[in-house]
């Protein structure tokens, strides 16, 4: 109706149709009545079922409960019952509790700087009032007798003495029974059965050490245990069978006001998802959205995802309430940090660095890891199916088809890769690299505790583009230019953050072709191009000069006009922002990736030895800087499993 209302003046005046004095066009204002301003409200908080089950917990939460037990029936359309052990609501209050306006978790504007509870706006209960049929039961802790009120719509009865335990029971029916224009909207009992579940799932990670029982129509879909540690919940919800694919993440910052504390389980690269929605961001017992910490996520999986695919992910976060605004949306899914930045650092640091410590070589497998697919339980709730690239490498290695070509597959005889080794012109080794790399002491540290493949153990080439090695814990293989590009790119992001790259002069300058827009850019892209090494003069309106060009490309035979033609095509797409750090990132890896040993190249021992140790020096060597694994183990359990000795 309101809508109807608002929309009419400015239908007349689009449409001409408006009478001419205006007088009978003319709206008094006036007062909403109570019922339509709740309702108004509501639309804002209660969207669906979830919405209701979402309030309903977090009251109970709020009120300490240990245990929680809730019941959807008809997708919780129908009906939605949460019955809790908390502390309960007192006769005098249950009129209050369901009136708008009125919470007892906040008293003044100071206390809405330090947030502790869940709630704390005093609308939601009034809200799903004024929008369905409410039923509150309640037995304060202490108390010896339950009381019972019923609201609906604007109706709010008397309260009457009941029978209840300790703690507080709310019915919801009917959702929307008197706005039949918010029920089209919903979607069918299935669905919204989901929606509430997802909620759920969410809840009961972010509140480890509450009990929580979920009944749909009668059969119970949910069962948490009380006292939970939050590893255990995690996996409990989300299927123990993720376990292997998960990494603890921890941080403890908490040295100041702004400080937080981290934990949480990522997943490993493979599992990556189509969209970001398996990624459960809890931020002092709330789910939150928030795209600083999305981002902070994104970055330090920068190079072990491919583009597109966005990283799994459960964080929970603590920071004091002073240091963030939970009253900025109006269901409290977004949030606003004082210190943003501290936040995204934070997440930024202690997953990069959890990463950092795993070994993230996926095992070799028939199946491909897609979208949760063959993960049994879903994995993480509301990921969906979803398309999206898929796992390149799962393609074509299948274990039974790599046994038997070490069963039957003639072995290079060792003599000739001696005597390759004897034609190793310097400058083709990966060991020239070592020339361009930085010095020792800022090398990352191998972390002891991987497995890698041991110095005296023989490498294999397979078809010129494979290497195939053995680590503790099984058969390692390893596609030599995606490794090589991996390790090129890590030596050429490090040394550009302390000078720009070494570069050789042209003895006459090559020329490129370039459209004006091309031509346009170059101006912006000086600096970027300065730190890469490279050095351009415009010949003409349309053809530009090459001066310079980094000595590695050169050393790797690299053909300049060629790689600055590919460069100028980049920089004229929108999102290609010179300035920025991903450009950059761009730029040296199409670098790595030209220089770096191609399929089809073949290797001396000596080389193999050398990318393998380099593949231990460098972070995220498990990927290639474009996200596709450079490494795949076959473990010792899948070879006796595949021989039938298990
Ligand atoms: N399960 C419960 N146990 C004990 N008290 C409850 C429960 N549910 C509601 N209350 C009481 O009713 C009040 C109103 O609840 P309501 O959800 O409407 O508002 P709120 O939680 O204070 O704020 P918000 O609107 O942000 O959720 C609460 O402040 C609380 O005192
Ligand atoms: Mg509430």
């Amino acid at each position: 109706m309101i809508f109807g209302r608002a929309a009419g003046p400015a239908a007349r005046t689009i449409g001409g149709m408006g009478s001419a004095s205006g007088i009978e066009s003319r709206r008094q204002i006036r007062k909403l009545p109570a019922l339509l301003i709740n309702q108004i409200a509501a639309g804002e908080v209660i969207e669906r079922p979830a919405s209701v089950v979402k309030e309903l917990v977090e009251n109970a939460l709020d009120a300490g409960a240990t245990r929680i037990e809730v019941d959807l029936e008809g997708g919780g359309v129908e009906l939605v019952r949460v019955r809790d052990d908390g502390c309960g609501i007192w006769r005098e209050e249950l009129v209050l509790a369901l009136s708008p306006h009125a919470t007892s978790k906040i008293r003044d504007a100071e206390d809405l700087d330090r947030i502790v509870t869940m709630g704390f706006r005093g609308e939601a209960l009034a809200s799903i009032t004024s929008v369905a049929r409410v039923r509150v039961v309640s037995k304060p802790r202490g108390q010896s007798e339950a009381w019972e009120i019923c609201g609906e719509g604007e109706d709010i009865a008397e309260p009457r003495p009941a029978a209840g335990a300790p703690g507080t029971l709310i019915e919801v029916r009917n959702l929307f029974f008197n706005t039949p224009a918010r029920r089209k909207f919903l979607r069918t009992a299935p669905t919204e059965q989901g929606r509430c579940i997802e909620w759920l799932t969410d809840l009961a990670i972010a509140h480890a050490s509450v009990g929580f029982i979920v009944r749909c129509d009668g059969r119970v879909r949910l069962e948490t245990g009380p006292d939970q540690e939050p590893r255990q919940r995690v996996l409990a919800l989300l299927g123990e069978e993720l376990e292997g694919e998960l990494i603890e993440v921890r941080a403890d910052r908490f040295e100041d006001a702004r400080g937080l504390t981290l934990w949480g389980l990522v997943g490993r690269p493979t599992i990556a998802r189509a969209t970001p929605k398996a990624q459960h961001v809890f931020l002092n017992g709330r789910a939150v959205r928030d795209r600083t910490i999305q981002h902070a996520l994104k970055e330090s999986y920068r190079g072990l995802v491919e583009p597109g695919r966005h990283p799994t992910a459960v964080l929970l976060i603590e920071m004091s309430p002073t240091a963030v605004d939970v009253n900025v949306h109006p269901a409290k899914l977004e949030v606003r940090f004082r210190d943003q930045s501290a936040v995204h650092q934070a997440v930024l640091h202690a997953v990069r660095e959890a990463l950092r410590k795993s070994d993230l070589t996926p095992p070799v497998s028939g199946r491909r890891h897609e979208a949760g697919a063959g993960l049994p339980g879903a994995g993480f709730p509301g990921a969906g199916g979803g398309g999206g690239p898929r796992v390149r490498h799962e393609e074509h290695v299948r274990p039974e088809a790599l046994v038997d070509f070490l069963k039957r597959g003639p072995l290079p005889p060792p003599a000739a890769i001696r005597a390759s080794l004897d034609e190793l012109a310097p400058g083709d080794s990966p060991a020239s690299m070592r020339r361009d790399a930085e010095p020792a002491q800022v090398e990352p540290e191998p972390d002891e505790s991987l497995p890698s493949p041991r110095r005296a153990d023989r490498v294999l080439q397979i078809h010129n583009s494979y290497l195939v090695t053995q680590d503790e814990s099984g058969i390692v293989i390893i596609d030599q230019h995606a490794l090589h590009e991996r390790v090129m790119f890590e030596r050429l992001a490090a040394r550009v953050g302390r000078e720009p790259l070494e570069s050789q002069q042209l003895l006459s300058p090559a020329s490129v072709h370039a459209t004006r827009r091309q031509m346009e850019r170059v101006e912006e892209l000086q600096p970027l191009l300065d730190r890469c090494g490279i050095a351009l003069r415009a010949m003409g309106p349309r053809t530009l000069g090459v001066e310079s060009f980094p000595s590695l490309l050169f050393q790797r035979g690299v053909d300049p006009v060629e790689f600055m033609t590919e460069l100028l095509e980049k920089a004229e797409s929108e999102e290609f922002t010179p300035s920025d750090e991903s450009a950059l990132h761009e730029v040296l890896d199409m670098m790595a990736c030209k220089a770096a040993i191609k399929a089809g190249d073949h290797m001396s021992e000596q080389e193999m030895d050398e990318l393998l140790r380099l593949r231990e020096s460098v972070d995220r060597s498990s990927s290639c800087p474009h996200g596709r694994p450079t490494s795949v183990r076959l473990s010792i359990e899948q070879l006796e499993k595949l021989f039938h000795r298990r």
